[in-house]
């Protein structure tokens, strides 16, 4: 049996691959390649010591889905695929809900054919509403996202419900992450934006590279510590660890179940700029300017409920991710390509 694992070359799909091969699980993993690199793949088949079925297929081509579930006997579906720039998704909000409301659905589609009922689902933060209080759990409020990306987040995890509702035996994991930073301990994975980065980690860390001339820290008077934004940055490798604990816990129980994946713990802008400067010994220079729209102050979870139901913490610190982000950074200057 194999776990199949859409959006497999990307950021968080490569290191979830490589964890769970490291776990004794068969991968077969699928990708477009969209906003990702086949270089990816042959990195983690290379770490694996181990090499695993791969696809270049769009997730919403049903026919292509087919013949991967015709071909492997699969029990359980990690689906990361999906576009998720937020800045992008204003821009061009058909693209988003087309992409990731149709893979998803495709999927779906393709699972109840092949009566594979287990899926686990990379869900947002984004979907909490701004007005709740910290930190937010499971049951805090939903909706009213700000911007397309996080409402097809929101309309997908509705999407899966009621697929789990129709019949007995779905199981299906919702997986609400915060923020994830860091990179594979190798400096051979890592998360490789295809344009300017619009996340605070890579941002710093390209402008460490020297890709980038200078960091805007977007607000420097929010009611925190010290006047920027705080969140709750989770290790890529425990967001790793935290898929395999949920297929575990699939594996016995059905219906659906929503668990936050974050550490949290709260860490501020400059916070984080500190923490990176200490572990890369690179000074970072940054100008405070003005608010991003659709920002909050603070964000961060509660992390309890993974915690207790699927024995999963958040372990390494915020100093580990980032001397891993500048491992990445430093040997691979421009990410999976050799040069811009
Ligand atoms: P990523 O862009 O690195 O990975 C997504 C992968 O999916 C890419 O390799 C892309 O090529 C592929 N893809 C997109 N649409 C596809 C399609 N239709 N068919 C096949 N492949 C397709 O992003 P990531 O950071 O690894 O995020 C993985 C998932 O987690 C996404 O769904 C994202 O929305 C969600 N998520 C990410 C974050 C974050 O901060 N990184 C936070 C919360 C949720
Ligand atoms: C962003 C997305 C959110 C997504 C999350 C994780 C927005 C509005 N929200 O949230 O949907 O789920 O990423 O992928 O984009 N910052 C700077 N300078 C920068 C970049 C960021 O100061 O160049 C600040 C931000 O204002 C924020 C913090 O750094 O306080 C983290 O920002 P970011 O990495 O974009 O994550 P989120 O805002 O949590």
């Amino acid at each position: 049996m194999a776990v199949l694992v859409t959006g497999g070359a990307g950021y968080i799909g490569s290191h979830t691959c490589l964890e769970l091969i490291a776990q004794g699980y068969n991968v077969v993993a699928v990708d477009n390649f969209c906003n990702s690199q086949p270089e990816s793949i042959t990195r983690v088949k290379e770490l694996a010591g181990k090499s695993f079925p791969f696809y270049e297929i769009d997730v919403r081509d049903e026919s292509a889905l087919d013949e991967i579930f015709k071909n492997h006997d699969t029990d359980c579906i990690i689906h990361f695929a999906g576009l998720k720039a937020v800045g992008e998704s204003v821009k061009v909000p058909l693209m988003y809900y087309n992409n990731n409301l149709l893979s998803t659905i495709a999927l779906c589609s393709a699972m109840k054919k092949y009566n594979v009922k287990r899926l686990i689902f990379s869900s947002s933060a984004t979907v909490y509403n701004g007005a709740n209080e910290m930190p937010l759990t499971e049951k805090s409020l939903t909706g009213g996202c700000t911007n397309p990306y996080g409402w097809t987040k929101f309309m997908c995890e509705q999407i899966l419900r009621d697929t789990a509702q129709s019949e007995q035996d779905w199981s299906i994991i919702l997986l609400r992450y915060f923020n994830p930073i860091g990179a594979h301990i190798s400096g051979m994975i890592g998360e490789d934006p295809s344009d300017t980065p619009n996340n605070l980690m890579p941002y710093i860390s390209q402008t460490a590279i020297g890709r980038l001339k200078c960091l805007s820290v977007y607000g420097g008077d929010y009611p925190t510590n010290d006047g920027t934004g705080v969140r709750d940055y989770i290790h890529v490798d425990d967001l790793a660890k935290g898929h395999v604990s949920a297929i575990k816990y699939s594996t016995a129980h059905t219906g659906t179940e929503v668990f936050n994946l974050g550490s949290g713990v709260g860490t501020s802008v400059l916070g984080l700029i500190t923490a990176f400067e200490t572990a890369s010994g690179v000074k970072i220079p940054y100008e405070i300017a003005g608010r991003r729209p659709g920002d909050i102050a603070v964000c961060y979870a509660s992390a309890e409920k993974a915690a207790e139901i699927l024995n999963w913490r958040a372990e390494k610190s915020i100093a580990e991710a980032c001397a891993d982000t500048w491992r990445w950074q430093s040997l691979n200057p421009y990410g999976f390509k050799n040069k811009l």
